[in-house]
């Protein structure tokens, strides 16, 4: 989801602001509609059936297009009998299909749906890779990429934390394939990632160009529409300005029954008001009747500790579903989020000007984290103790000075600029405009030769 929303808004500017026409090929259904001039090609997902149970979805996920080659170059050569392919832009897992796209001599370039720091380690992840043993949690120095904060090792990527492991490799091999598009599109903006935007400005031997092209979110109308949405909206208009924390772990967090109750018990003694999206525990057995509320609707959220749901009736909402998110942070009642870090998350809450709280779980998200704390200085971190247990101490003390303490307002402050910055950046002459239009020109030219 992270991934394809982002696609679909650029596919929606390129139609709607500079008449292209746009085929979207995935390998899920959309879930938002798209205007009538992108067309839209499922690729058929290969049975990777002798895959163990426990394969991480990172390795699914290269091992699917490793083995889509062939149909996506039969998809190519049929498009190429009506139309004039301008280029091909790929996700960020796309390496694998470069080398075919070539032979087309059809231009490919990549959408890192992430920011210039995510984009700078996977361009030193080869070397890294050749230059260094043992476990990258072990390095002895954080690591410090051209313009970008530096990164200790535990922080890297998470499919990265095992050397010797499967996914690992995957990744170092699609990063491998980085610098050889045409050109690199990120979904960051100028101010938000200075020197990093910096730094690949001036890089110069032949490397291919980055455009920073975000903020870019789906624009359409997803807002949901559902009961559970009104309720949540009238909740929200009757919270003062500001006032309310929002929780929210993105599409594919979860926690443990263990953090579930710490982050419960914290969010009581923080005294503030809050929505959470809650999720059933990753630990729970999945017989437990939690998985069907719809049947079981007393008892729903009875992996929350004794009590707390009756205690806190009076200023938290607690919901099942996830999304749409946007609703909540462009609330003007919504003043904090917590969480997991995803891109697509921090944007919202960047356009919407909401400071954040740290809390990553997987993929890039520590990085991400280390990004919106250390270097734009939009968060404040949830600090995990031991166990990998975010303690219900820690949760109160970190929502409350989210809330109401002075590294609240800096962080609180220093959002609201990003928020004017950002909507600079995708405003008129803005910088990631200017570069959408840079990338225009150069398909416009593509389209001409390609014919
Ligand atoms: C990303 O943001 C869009 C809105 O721009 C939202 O509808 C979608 O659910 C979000 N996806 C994820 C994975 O957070
Ligand atoms: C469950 O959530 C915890 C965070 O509370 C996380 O550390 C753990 O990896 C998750 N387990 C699974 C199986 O997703």
């Amino acid at each position: 989801m992270g991934h394809v929303t982002p696609l679909a808004g650029l596919a929606k500017l390129l139609v709607l602001r500079h008449h292209f026409t746009a085929t979207l090929v995935t390998f899920s259904d959309l879930p938002c509609s798209l205007p009538s001039s992108i067309s839209t090609i499922q690729l058929p997902t290969p049975l990777l059936e002798d895959l163990p149970s426990n394969t991480h979805f990172v390795t699914r996920i290269c091992l699917t297009i490793a083995h889509s080659v062939s149909p996506l170059r039969e998809i190519l050569i049929s498009l190429r009998r009506t139309t004039r392919i301008a280029a091909v832009i790929f996700d960020l897992f796309g390496s694998d299909f470069l080398s075919m796209v070539k032979e087309f001599g059809i231009p490919s370039y990549l959408f890192i749906t992430s920011n210039y720091f995510f984009l700078s380690f996977m361009l030193h992840l080869p070397t890294l890779e050749e230059t260094t043993t043992g476990e990258f949690r072990d390095l002895s120095e954080p690591l410090r990429l051209p313009g970008c904060v530096p990164l200790n090792g535990e922080d890297f990527l998470e499919p990265l934390q095992e050397r010797e492991s499967v996914v690992c490799a995957w990744v170092v091999h699609i990063a491998r394939n980085y610098d050889l598009f045409e050109g690199t599109l990120v979904n960051s903006f100028e101010t938000i990632e200075a020197d990093a935007a910096m730094y690949y400005k001036k890089r110069g031997d032949g490397k291919p160009h980055v455009w920073p092209i975000g903020p870019l979110t789906w624009s359409g109308s997803d807002m949901g529409t559902d009961e559970s949405s009104h309720k949540r909206i009238e909740w929200l208009n009757r919270q003062p300005t500001e006032s309310v924390v929002f929780i929210c772990f993105g599409s594919g967090g979860t926690l443990s029954l263990e953090q579930t109750q710490e982050l419960a018990l914290g969010l009581e003694m923080s005294g503030q008001r809050f929505i959470w999206v809650v999720r059933v525990p990753n630990d729970t057995d999945p017989s437990s009747s939690y998985f069907n509320p719809k049947q079981n609707s007393e008892n729903c959220f009875g992996f929350l500790p004794e009590g707390f749901v009756e205690r806190t009736k009076d200023r938290g909402m607690i919901v099942h579903s996830w999304g749409p998110q946007r609703e909540v942070l462009s609330h003007h009642a919504t003043g904090g989020f917590v969480s997991h870090c995803g891109w697509n998350s921090t944007l919202e809450s960047l356009m919407n000007g909401v400071p954040m709280i740290a809390w990553p779980l997987y993929a890039e998200q520590r990085m991400n984290a280390v990004l919106l704390v250390e270097g734009v200085k939009v968060a404040l971190k949830a600090k995990v103790g031991v166990n990998g247990v975010v303690r219900r101490q820690e949760v109160a003390k970190v929502v409350k000075e989210l809330m109401e303490g002075e590294e609240g307002k800096v962080v609180r402050r220093r959002m609201q600029e990003m928020k004017e910055e950002a909507a600079r950046a995708v405003g008129k002459e803005g910088s990631s405009y200017k570069a959408i239009y840079e990338i225009v020109s150069l398909l416009e030219d593509s389209a001409v030769t390609t014919s």
